[in-house]
């Protein structure tokens, strides 16, 4: 996997005064090939004892990357170059994954292979099926695919030495090649179904739906616009630049963990509520709005100070627009509603309204508080017949590309070491231990 050559190099340099002891201190300036350009302060605490202060990273960048960029203020997003628009309407996601771990779009022979290659590690070591009872069968889909995942390292021991490029790639083709097997089974699980051998004569999102949806007795005949809906969904998830969970991957990374390891830790991140778990959330919170008429009523809510209330599925820590993801899920949601013979979905018309009313009200706008992946996608799916609690799982399998791509480019970076942040520490000054009988 080549590496694209650094953009970094720069003359500039920033000056920053200490005004306090009037002594300076020179920063070199980076610039990627597309965005602001950046101060290098891996000198800063060196030259001048200090260090920063950046709760929730707004202004730290921890890595360069060549594999995925966001204009915010635009609304862009690019894979290796490449829109998400242009990748959403003329590609698939086995061919985005490809571009997003070998850095370029396949020709057809290498696009035969690789799916090839992806389709015959769909299986599960059969012993995984025991690892699976172990759950209770009320468990969250997501709490499953954290221990499953993880526990993959103690199934693929021959894919665990990171400095093996080869044992690399075998890890990641595992991982994206089985992420839709484990997430079929956390759903046959919870419903008390079994669990389904997954089809080599399917592509991969069309196998998905096979083994979410049929059964042993008989024949699941697979719908060819859910089946693309569903690769589409898997294109506008598959990476995101440095997200939390992202993040979380690269750090874990950071220390030599092995991949699947990694990826478990990433699955954890995405859980939450301001990340992945917004999909969930957002059908919650329609769930609860329920009419029209109560819409005002949860905005107010939403912009009280004192109320944690949240409108779920808008805003995010880059796009100050219109995430070009949602855009295409809104457009999505029409053309699998028409599908599947759906007139009048009243959660999109809610969704839609609600829309409406936030963009046109001040405290979203002066704020830029836009919809962002996860308002549309619930719609979606719950259309499909996906429940619920999978919603997160299916950003987690459509992410797995990313996150392990991501880690590809940590392991081969030379600049990058453990991660390690520091902190402003506000606790108590040295003291003296007091003994047990002596305290009160
Ligand atoms: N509803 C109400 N107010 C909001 C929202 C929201 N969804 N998002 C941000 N704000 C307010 C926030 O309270 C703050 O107001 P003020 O300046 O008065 O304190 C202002 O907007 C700026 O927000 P922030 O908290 O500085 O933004 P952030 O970058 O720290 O948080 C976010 C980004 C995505 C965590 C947040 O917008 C949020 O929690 N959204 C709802 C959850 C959601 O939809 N998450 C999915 C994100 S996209 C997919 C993914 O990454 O998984």
């Amino acid at each position: 996997m080549a590496k694209a050559p650094s953009q970094k190099g720069s003359n500039e340099t920033v000056t920053l005064t200490d005004n306090a002891t009037g002594k300076t201190a020179e920063f070199p300036l980076l610039k990627g090939r597309l965005g602001p350009k950046v101060i290098d302060i891996r000198s800063l605490y060196a030259q001048t004892g200090y260090f920063t202060y950046d709760p929730g990273y707004t202004a730290t960048g921890s890595t360069e990357s060549s594999i995925t960029y966001i204009d915010g203020d635009k609304g862009v997003l690019l894979h290796r170059g490449y829109s998400i628009e242009e990748l959403a309407e003329k590609s698939d996601y086995m061919e985005v994954c490809y571009l997003l771990l070998k850095g370029e779009l396949p020709n057809k022979q290498q696009k035969e292979e690789f799916e090839h290659t992806i389709t015959h590690h769909t299986m599960v070591h059969e012993q995984l099926t025991q690892f699976f009872r172990g759950f209770r069968r009320d468990a969250h889909p997501m709490a499953i695919m954290c221990g499953v995942v993880g526990a993959l390292s103690a199934f693929y021991h021959d894919s665990t030495d990171i400095s093996d490029p080869q044992q690399r790639m075998v890890a990641s083709y595992r991982l994206v090649a089985k992420m839709p097997t484990i997430a079929a089974m956390a759903y046959k699980f919870s419903v008390g179904q079994p669990f389904m051998y997954p089809r080599n004569d399917l592509k991969y999102a069309a196998n998905f739906l096979h083994m979410m949806f049929g059964v042993p007795c008989e024949d699941y005949e697979v719908n060819p616009v859910l089946a693309k809906a569903m690769d589409r969904i898997f294109i506008l998830h598959a990476d995101h630049e440095q997200n939390a969970s992202t993040s979380t991957v690269r750090l874990a990374g950071s220390t030599g963990a092995n991949p699947f390891a990694c990826i478990a830790a990433g699955i954890a991140s995405l859980w939450g509520p301001a990340h992945g778990g917004a999909n969930e959330a957002v059908l919650a919170m329609l769930g609860e709005i329920g009419d029209r008429k109560n819409i005002k009523g949860y905005l107010a809510r939403v912009k009280d100070r004192k109320d944690p209330t949240m409108l779920m599925g808008f805003g995010h820590r880059v796009y100050k627009n219109y995430d070009p993801r949602a855009k295409v899920l809104q457009k999505s949601c029409h053309a699998v509603l028409k599908e599947l013979k759906i007139k009048n979905e009243p959660l999109l018309d809610l969704a839609m309204e609600l829309e409406n009313i936030a963009l046109s009200d001040n405290y979203f706008v002066e704020r830029k508080l836009f919809p962002n992946v996860d308002f549309y996608s619930g719609i979606i799916l719950k259309a499909m017949g996906v429940p619920t609690s999978m919603f997160t799982v299916l950003f987690a399998l459509a992410r797995t590309v990313g996150w392990i791509a991501q880690w590809n480019e940590l392991i081969e970076d030379t600049e990058q070491k453990i991660g390690r942040p520091r902190q402003i520490y506000t606790g108590k000054g040295r003291r003296k231990y007091v003994p047990i009988s002596k305290r009160r």
